[in-house]
């Protein structure tokens, strides 16, 4: 395989790539596990806003898994290896619908923290279609996370 990037720089990348997966895989399982448990007088616009956001993020693992593939390298696909690779933590029992706001806008954050880290390992090696995906994961993250700090207001 050559693609202009040497095998240990395309390792790099997947291993960011790696992270920036499993942290989105984790977002996604807490945002759906959210959508199905939210209470309160907010349950209507959080339950459809909610579905939005996990419906995006399904879509988005499976960019990132296969810009890994594309690189050369296993893309990671069980429980056992997102926990290992997460930077989100998990939640015991059900938070109160403004603590599911807070923990979602903590993850988005999570998540555009470890993007940032794999853009650099990225942007080094001039892997382009590698920096495209994790700027667009960015904008989103980013601006999901403003609209529901919003909320918090
Ligand atoms: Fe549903």
């Amino acid at each position: 395989m050559d693609i202009g990037i040497d095998a240990a720089q395309r390792e790099q990348i997947s291993n960011g790539l790696s992270k920036v997966l499993a942290d989105t895989y984790t977002l996604y399982l807490k945002t759906h596990n959210f959508h199905w448990n939210v209470t309160g007088p907010m349950f209507q616009t959080l339950h459809l806003m909610f579905e939005q956001h996990y419906n995006e993020l399904a879509l988005a693992v499976d960019a990132v898994a296969e810009r890994i593939r594309a690189l050369g390298f296993p893309a990671p696909g069980t429980y056992r290896q997102f926990s290992a690779l997460s930077s989100i933590r998990e939640e015991d029992g059900i938070p109160k619908a403004t603590d599911m706001i807070r923990l979602l806008v903590e993850g988005h954050e999570a998540v555009a923290r470890t993007a940032r880290g794999a853009f650099v390992t990225a942007e080094k090696a001039h892997d382009q279609p590698t920096c495209d995906l994790l700027t667009q994961r960015l904008q989103i993250h980013e601006k999901t996370a403003w609209m529901l700090r919003s909320m918090l207001e």
